[in-house]
């Protein structure tokens, strides 16, 4: 009897702790399992900030800050993941910002497993650009070659990191798709983007109560008390939204780096909630 009971408290112990993360399986590397994927976020965007714990004594930060684009993910692969095929496909290359990549990277991690995904980080199989490589040459038109090529991540990240970043690319970067709705026209890089149906099927009131607990104290109820946004003259959060949803749910889950504005944990309920509730320009002005 006691032996059966024993027996009941483990298996559902077992189911409990299955049933509480559907974004892991027990197959999964332990490295994946306990990795952190809202610093990985963090390392998405800039890795080598400060918010990501990255060696500030790195004797490469001078260069990853000389030719930041050139090193952070985000620039070639977009805040959506999606490259060339999504909000990115009108940003084209200049001499100190390399071209967008043609990949879909929401699709590759979605369908590798998280080893594959590792390996694909940190190695790969296309030739991968040496941190001793010259950027001050770069220039579109006649040498963008090896600006283009993704880095070499195993000279510049810990194994530990590229775990985190597949972690946010498995399981915690949103599907933006499910956030709004985007009209993409042309070709990359004079390609065209139109955003339409912000926070689509969202509740706009639990959005205002949401923002009201997390954003309102810095940036007022009306989004304008932090004026000028991104360094655009009267560019509010309303506004901001509304013309960038590719980049505010990343920069609302992981965190405006380098800035007061720290990562909020966020559920894609809430983040349509809070789009749902800024598309309203009169709560919300421009
Ligand atoms: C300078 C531009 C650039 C940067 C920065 C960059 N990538 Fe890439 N990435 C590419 C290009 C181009 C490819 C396709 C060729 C290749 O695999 O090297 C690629 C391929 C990939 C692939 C393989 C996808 C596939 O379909 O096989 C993954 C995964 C990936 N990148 C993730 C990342 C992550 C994570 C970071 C940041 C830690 C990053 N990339 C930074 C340009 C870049
Ligand atoms: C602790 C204060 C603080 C909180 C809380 C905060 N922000 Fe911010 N936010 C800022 C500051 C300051 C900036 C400007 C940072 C900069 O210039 O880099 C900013 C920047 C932004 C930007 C522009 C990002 C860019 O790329 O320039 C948007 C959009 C934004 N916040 C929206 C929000 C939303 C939505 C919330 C609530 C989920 C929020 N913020 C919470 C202080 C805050």
């Amino acid at each position: 009897m006691k032996f059966l009971f024993q027996l009941l408290v483990l298996v559902s112990f077992v189911l409990i702790s299955c049933s509480s993360d559907n974004t892991t399986n027990p197959s999964d590397p332990q490295a994946y399992t306990t990795a952190n994927g809202i610093k990985g976020g963090m390392l998405y965007d800039k890795f080598w900030s400060t918010e990501s714990g990255y060696d500030q004594t790195n004797p490469n930060i001078a260069k990853y800050n000389a030719s930041g684009d050139f090193f952070r993910c985000k620039q070639c692969h977009a805040w959506d993941l999606l490259g060339t095929n999504g909000s990115y496909n009108g940003r084209g290359p200049k001499t100190n910002r390399p071209n967008v990549a043609g990949n879909n990277l929401r699709t590759f991690a979605q369908s590798s497993t998280p080893q594959a995904l590792f390996d694909a980080i940190k190695t790969g199989s296309v030739t991968r650009r040496d941190i001793s490589s010259d950027l001050s040459t770069y220039d579109p038109a006649t040498n963008s070659t090896i600006g283009d090529q993704m880095p070499n991540y195993s000279q510049l990240l810990t194994d530990a990191q590229i775990w985190d970043i597949v972690k946010f690319l498995k399981a915690e970067a949103f599907d933006v798709s499910q956030l709004y709705d985007a009209s993409y026209t042309g070709t990359y890089p004079t390609g065209k983007v139109t955003y339409s149906n912000h926070g689509k099927d969202g509740d706009a009131t639990l959005g205002n109560t949401f923002y009201t607990t997390k954003c309102a104290a810095c940036h007022g109820t009306d989004g304008k008390q932090v004026p000028d946004l991104d360094g655009t003259a009267g560019m509010t959060a309303g506004k901001f939204t509304r013309s960038k949803p590719n980049e505010v749910q990343h920069k609302v889950k992981f965190g405006q780096l380098g800035s007061i504005m720290i990562a909020t944990p966020i559920t894609l309920n809430e983040m349509k909630n809070l789009y749902k509730a800024l598309a309203d320009t009169v709560k919300f002005p421009n």
